[in-house]
């Protein structure tokens, strides 16, 4: 087990994803950054500088099966309290009925659903030796079937609503060995995906985020809150 709290973020380069990891690691935890570029990810590479190397950089596609066996095994033996599952793609320009993209369909898929299970079967024996032991996955409201009244955006609702459903089975699954897993909606946030109307801040959201996962016990396990600690419906 490590001494330091630690958290693995995939999709920590830019969004809420890197607002997590620049608040996190100024808290003093160790940061596993997980991007696709890190060659570019010039503000993580500031914070890894910042703070001494306790936030690390480390290359993930999170679609590529074999690169995250790979870091998998570099981290073996290492202890990770919690597993936040944060990349996402917005599932692109042709979403609404009749025009819906089948590619694009597949691609956010294994982005947004498949990724996000297969990211946490690598991970879970270093979950499973840290205090902690969260798997934290970002869902959406988007994905809610209670809150749709407004239809359309087949793709993104749809590889959200399932995603909800693979963190409730992780909780299932992983009960007995009093593993934590929740779904996040981190708000409507201002990132490239939410875009510039967007009511919350980035940092509004993380802090939120990071509040509701300080109080997580195993009761909580299988359920769907917003940054402010609100349970949803799915
Ligand atoms: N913003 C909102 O209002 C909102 C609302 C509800 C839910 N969410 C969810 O919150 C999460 C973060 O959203 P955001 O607003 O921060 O989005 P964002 O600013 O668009 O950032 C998305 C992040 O995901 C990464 N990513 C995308 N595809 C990837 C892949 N195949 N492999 C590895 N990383 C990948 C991106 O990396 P690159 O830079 O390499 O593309 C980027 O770091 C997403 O899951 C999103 O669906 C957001």
């Amino acid at each position: 087990m490590n001494d330091m709290d630690t958290i693995l973020i995939t999709g920590a380069n830019r969004g809420i994803g890197l607002e997590l990891a620049a608040q996190y690691a100024a808290d003093g935890w160790r940061v596993l950054a997980c991007c696709r570029h890190p060659e570019r990810a010039e503000p993580l590479q500031r914070l890894h500088a910042a703070t001494s190397g306790r936030l690390s950089i480390h290359g993930l596609e999170v679609t590529d099966n074999e690169a995250i066996q790979a870091l998998a095994r570099e981290l073996d033996g290492q202890a990770i309290d919690i597993l936040f599952n944060n990349a996402g793609v917005g599932g692109g320009e042709h979403q609404a009925l009749g025009k819906v993209d089948v590619e694009d369909w597949l691609r956010t898929f294994r982005v947004n659903t498949i990724a996000p299970l297969k990211v946490a079967e690598a991970f879970l024996p270093h979950v499973g030796r840290s205090r902690q032991r969260i798997i934290a996955t970002m869902g959406s409201v988007m994905g809610s079937l209670a809150e749709n009244t407004s239809g359309g955006h087949y793709i993104y609702r749809s590889a959200k609503a399932a995603v909800h459903m693979v963190g409730r089975c992780l909780a299932v699954d992983l009960r007995a060995q009093g593993i934590i897993s929740v779904l996040f909606h981190p708000g409507w946030v201002k990132t490239d995906m939410g875009g510039a109307n967007a009511p919350v801040a980035p940092a509004d959201s993380a802090a939120g985020l990071r509040r509701v996962l300080a109080g997580l016990r195993l009761e909580d396990s299988g359920r769907f809150f917003d940054y402010q600690g609100n349970e949803r419906p799915w």
